[in-house]
Order: C-alpha cells, then sequence, then structure tokens
C-alpha cells in the first residue's frame, strides 16, 4: 500500500511504501535530512510528525494505516 508522505518546510510531496525506511524516503524525494549514526542513537535524523510525535528517521519505516503522512524537517542549524 502506498502512502503519500509530504515532507515540511521544503513542501515536497512523494509516495512510499509502507515499510520504507523514512530516511529512504527524504533521500527519493530530495529532502535531506541530517544523519549520524543511522543507528538510532544520535538523534540527529530526528524530524516531527503532524501529531507531535519525535522520532529518528534512520529507524523509523512509514507506518500502515495512514493514507498520508506530514513529517517535519527540524531546522535546527546546531546538528
Ligand atoms: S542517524 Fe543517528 S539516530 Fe538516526
Amino acid at each position: 500500500m502506498s502512502v503519500i508522505i509530504h515532507f515540511l518546510p521544503d513542501d515536497v510531496t512523494i509516495h512510499a511504501e509502507v515499510g520504507e525506511r523514512l530516511l529512504d524516503v527524504a533521500e527519493r524525494a530530495g529532502v535531506s535530512i541530517p544523519i549520524g549514526c543511522l543507528m538510532g542513537s544520535c538523534h540527529a535524523c530526528t524530524v516531527e510528525l503532524e501529531d507531535g510525535d519525535v522520532i529518528r528517521a534512520c529507524i523509523s519505516p512509514v507506518p500502515p494505516g495512514k493514507q498520508e503522512l506530514t513529517i517535519k524537517l527540524f531546522s535546527d542549524p546546531t546538528w
């Protein structure tokens, strides 16, 4: 099943498959999420979902049960 992923603030929309890693989706969309360890421990890749949940893109797959997902990138210059 494919899910529409909407990246903010870049305002980029792309289709992704359930289970696809969000980091890979972002890469495919041309959106750059800062990365570090790629193992879920450094929090460099932290993004925020529309409901306020904060997740790490490198270990987070596209969740099932949604047709659309909005992902907000933090633009914290200290990353
Ligand atoms: S890159 Fe380190 S937590 Fe994702």
